[in-house]
């Protein structure tokens, strides 16, 4: 791919500015602010640990919007165990305080994609390591978000062009910031938090790549169902399951995203458990997105503002 631009600053979530806006993204770019970067600090900790993270992903699991995808206790405590292994520095920790205390919806969203892109590893990943990458890079996919202000953030109506610039520089940012917290610009969080608004058929962003990443698409794929069903600042009536399902399923149709982790999501909001193959999706929108949604009405694209 072409070097990346960073279109507005990337700051620290303490304000420290890491890069201007206009910075090409080289190599010698990244590797020079990596270089700059404190040492790595010495102090991790378990994500689920950290404050009340893990009874907060359980009670959203308990929410009804994820009671069926969770509804199996024993597998839900399995995942758990999985999801233990994650830890991370004091610094990337802290922006989950941060979102916690300031926009909330995204604490939660972070939660979830975590949760949710886990569930579908272990179902469609078989090698023990890849499935330790994908803990690593779930939960910080959005931590690019600390530099959006948040008045963008928890903005209720559509965004201006620039608005919906300076929230989709949320991936570059999230690069930059794991990339030094991490002293890695190759690591898997970096990376998924850089692509995972890319799809298969390029037509993503911030590069438009085609996306081949099984991991970063389970991501992705986990980022839009959540996206879909949660109540959104811009939008206080959320998708019901059938409809994001549907929605996800034209995706896949038009070959933004790959059908075999789309059968998986649905499998799972099933109650018998289907095996993935077997899952066929009627062709005919049945669904009815919700009316006070003004995802439609952005004035410069469709994408989902997640
Ligand atoms: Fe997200
Ligand atoms: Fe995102």
């Amino acid at each position: 791919m072409g070097d990346l631009i960073c279109h507005f600053p990337v700051t620290t979530l303490p304000g420290e500015e890491l890069l201007p806006a206009g910075t090409v993204l080289t190599q010698t770019t990244m590797q020079d602010m990596i270089a700059a970067a404190p040492e790595e600090p010495a102090y991790q900790a378990p994500l689920l640990q950290y404050a009340t993270v893990r009874q907060d992903i359980l009670s959203f699991c308990h929410h009804p919007s994820y009671s069926i995808i969770f509804a199996d206790t024993p597998s839900t405590d399995k995942l758990l165990g999985l999801m233990e292994a994650t830890k991370l520095a004091l610094p990337l920790l802290e922006v989950l305080d941060f979102f916690k205390s300031h926009d909330y919806y995204t604490y939660r969203h972070i939660l979830m994609v975590f949760a949710l892109s886990m569930l579908l590893a272990q179902e469609l990943i078989d090698d023990p390591r890849d499935l330790m990458r994908e803990a690593l890079a779930a939960p910080t996919h959005d931590f690019g978000k600390v530099s959006v202000p948040l008045e963008i953030l928890r903005k209720t109506e559509p965004l201006n062009a620039i608005e919906r610039q300076r929230l989709e520089h949320h991936s570059v940012a999230g690069y930059v910031l794991l990339s030094y917290y991490l002293k890695d610009y190759n690591s898997p969080a970096a990376l998924t938090a850089r692509d995972h608004h890319e799809r298969k058929d390029g037509s993503g962003y911030p590069a438009g790549i085609h996306l081949t990443d099984r991991m970063v698409e389970i991501v992705a794929i986990s980022d839009i169902f959540d996206a879909l069903i949660a109540k959104r600042p811009y939008r206080p009536v959320s998708y019901d399951h059938r409809t994001a399902l549907e929605e996800i399923t034209r995706m896949a149709e038009k070959g933004l995203v790959s059908w075999d982790i789309v059968q998986t999501l649905i499998s799972f909001n099933r109650k018998d458990r289907p095996p993935h193959q077997q899952i066929t999706v009627s062709r005919e929108a049945r669904g009815t997105p919700p009316v006070d949604n003004v995802y439609g009405q952005v004035v410069d694209s469709e994408k989902e503002q997640s």
